[in-house]
């Protein structure tokens, strides 16, 4: 008998399996570190940020795979691991180390064939790709999609208001750094390509014009 080779659906279970694995090991580089090394004060910079933008991640990934017809498992997983390495490793590597940990963890479960892990991890390695987005594998589009459009619309306005905290900022400049999430914002829907992607971008950049418009219009020296 050779080794069992289950299909390539990953169960509910294994998948909360892979999360706690994620979780924890984000945790764990945080602890590891040295004192004061990462500014983990700063918004973006903490496991609880990462954990909850990877769960952000998975949902809208899942939504655009499902909607555009990728392979739903590929790209749940491939979210799920996208930014495992993101808290111990340069901006440059963390997509290469993070595909890494996924392979060693793909592989110590019995049963996933190759391919799958293999497709996987090529949507990890490549999601920090900055070209033309059709030019990747569906499954890896639909994971830098998500990724581009959890830095847009209401999430993205409330962590740019809570870093205006951190820099000691005045709500006075409010004005101003929803103007920067409103560029990011287009930045964004200018990279999406499926349509799926393209309708999410547009709504949320509709929230985030329509919360510039409240500010401006609530508070009288903002107008000037
Ligand atoms: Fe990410």
């Amino acid at each position: 008998m050779g080794v069992e080779i289950k299909e390539t659906r990953v169960t509910d279970a294994e998948f909360e399996e892979m999360k706690g694995f994620v979780f924890e090991y984000l945790a764990a580089s945080v602890k590891k570190e040295e004192e004061g090394g990462r500014m983990r004060w700063y918004p973006w910079h903490s496991a609880e940020y990462r954990h909850n933008h990877i769960l952000n991640v998975v949902s809208l990934s899942e939504e655009i795979a499902r909607k555009e017809g990728a392979d739903v498992d590929v790209t749940r997983v491939a979210a799920l691991f996208h930014d495992v390495a993101k808290l111990e490793t340069d901006q440059e590597l963390h997509a290469e180390a993070g595909a890494r940990i996924a392979r060693e963890y793909l592989e110590s479960r019995a049963g996933y064939p190759e391919s799958f892990i293999e497709q996987v991890c090529r949507a990890i390695e490549h999601h920090s790709f900055q070209g033309d987005l059709t030019d990747l594998a569906l499954e890896t589009q639909c994971l830098i999609e998500a990724d581009l459009l959890d830095k847009v619309g209401a999430n993205g306005t409330a962590l740019m208001l809570l870093r205006m905290g951190y820099e000691a900022r005045t709500h006075m400049d409010a004005g101003e750094m929803v103007d920067r999430v409103l560029e990011r914002g287009y930045d964004a829907a200018s990279r999406v390509q499926s349509e799926t992607a393209e309708s999410i971008a547009h709504q949320r950049l509709k929230r985030v014009t329509w919360f510039r418009e409240w500010l401006e219009d609530e508070i009288a020296a903002m107008g000037d």
